[in-house]
């Protein structure tokens, strides 16, 4: 059987379900896959996000590149082995990283040079090294080496780096050894209709398992990013999976998932509930506010996650409040849940051909005002 396949189950409107097999399990989308920076979700441990309904876990090549470094890595098992989560990995090619951690020093044909943000050490990535990473920590997904251009960025800049993201892609997938692991391209272009257009039709001619969205959620404004998407699923094929990178508000899922966005990731909901708060269909609570110093209720009520089946606000609020790691631990596990629960909904009503009904009720709870 061929190690990689994705099946569009059912359809509503442009919103897909589908399923997709890897070498380490099929999961369904759509789908939210939490950040494991470093090999690990900060904070949660693969019990954790197994009970919460987690499927694919993202690692970063940049990070594990600098540390432990990729031959420890594929010498104790690759990422399955090493890292405690036996379902899919996916990493990220180390490109975008190195724009947004690393203190970047050269940018040309070859790859890009940077100091790494640990001991300032100079490191090279080209697309053969970052597929040679990949190679060596073994995640079931990978990703093509690319540029994200900064937003705004100049026109004739964003065309010139859409063109090169083009020639990576090629060497990424000559570079590429492994049959074992499926290589996403991904489309960039900035939010320049035309561009974006060029670089989706160029990258979907390499007939690749799957794509992603890049160089979007970088600052631009929220309508030029979903003009964008909007622009992408419209010609990416309806067969492969469509994948949008860094972007993982309730809302941008809600609304990317009504496009035919099958696949995100995002550092939001752990991050943010590592600095206090707390997603839930309203919105988002800060638990830092004294409003919540005795509050007895859960964080979401009819939320099925262990911080919400256990604890009160109070006591979460006290818990931020004392810097206790609990405190983040707790939130982490939550928004990860509301997240995987919202995709978990978007699904179901995917499958019963209503998910119009399910994008407005998400509306009217998170934007309604009482009156
Ligand atoms: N993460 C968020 N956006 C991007 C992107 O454009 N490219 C890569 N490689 N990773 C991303
Ligand atoms: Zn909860």
């Amino acid at each position: 059987m061929e190690p990689f396949s994705f099946q569009v189950e059912a359809r509503a409107g442009r919103a897909r379900v589908g399923r997709l097999f890897t070498p380490h399990g099929a999961v369904e989308t759509p789908l939210f896959m939490p950040v494991g920076t470093a090999g690990s979700v900060k904070g949660l441990m693969p019990k954790d996000l197994e009970a919460i309904g987690s499927q694919v876990l993202l690692a970063n090549t940049y990070h594990l590149l600098l540390r432990p470094g990729p031959e420890r890595v594929r010498a104790l098992g690759g990422l399955h082995g090493f890292a405690g989560w036996k379902g899919p990995w996916l990493t990220d090619s180390g490109g975008f990283q190195v724009m947004s951690l690393g203190h970047m020093r050269r940018i040309d044909e070859e790859g890009v040079v940077f100091q790494s943000h640990l001991d300032g050490r100079l490191i090279k990535l080209t697309p053969e090294r970052s597929i040679a990473v990949q190679e060596a920590l073994g995640a079931d997904l990978i990703m093509a080496f690319d540029e994200c251009p900064p937003y705004p960025s100049p026109r004739e800049y964003l065309e010139a780096s859409l063109e090169r993201t083009l020639r990576w892609l090629e060497r990424s997938l000559k570079a590429k050894t492994r049959p074992d692991q499926a290589l996403f391209g991904i489309a960039q272009g900035g939010t320049d209709p035309e561009l974006r257009r060029r670089s989706t039709l160029e990258t979907i001619r390499f007939d690749l398992p799957g794509y992603a969205i890049g160089g979007l959620a970088v600052g631009e404004p929220k309508e030029a990013m979903f003009a964008m998407v909007e622009l992408s699923t419209r010609l990416l094929p309806e067969d492969r999976p469509r994948y949008l990178m860094g972007v993982g508000h309730p809302e941008d899922l809600v609304a990317a998932m009504g496009l035919g966005v099958d696949l995100f990731d995002c550092v939001y909901p752990t991050r943010t509930g590592r600095f206090g708060s707390a997603l839930v269909p309203e919105g988002r609570l800060n638990l830092k506010n004294a409003r919540f110093l005795e509050d007895r209720r859960p964080l979401e009520e009819g939320c099925d996650c262990y911080t919400c089946q256990t604890f009160s606000r109070a006591y979460l609020a006290h818990l931020v409040r004392a810097g206790e790691m609990l405190g983040g631990i707790l939130l982490s596990l939550h928004n990860l849940r509301h997240l995987h629960r919202l995709t978990e909904a978007a699904r179901q009503a995917i499958r019963e051909g209503r998910y119009g009904d399910f994008a407005r009720e998400f509306a009217g709870r998170r934007f309604g005002r009482e009156v």
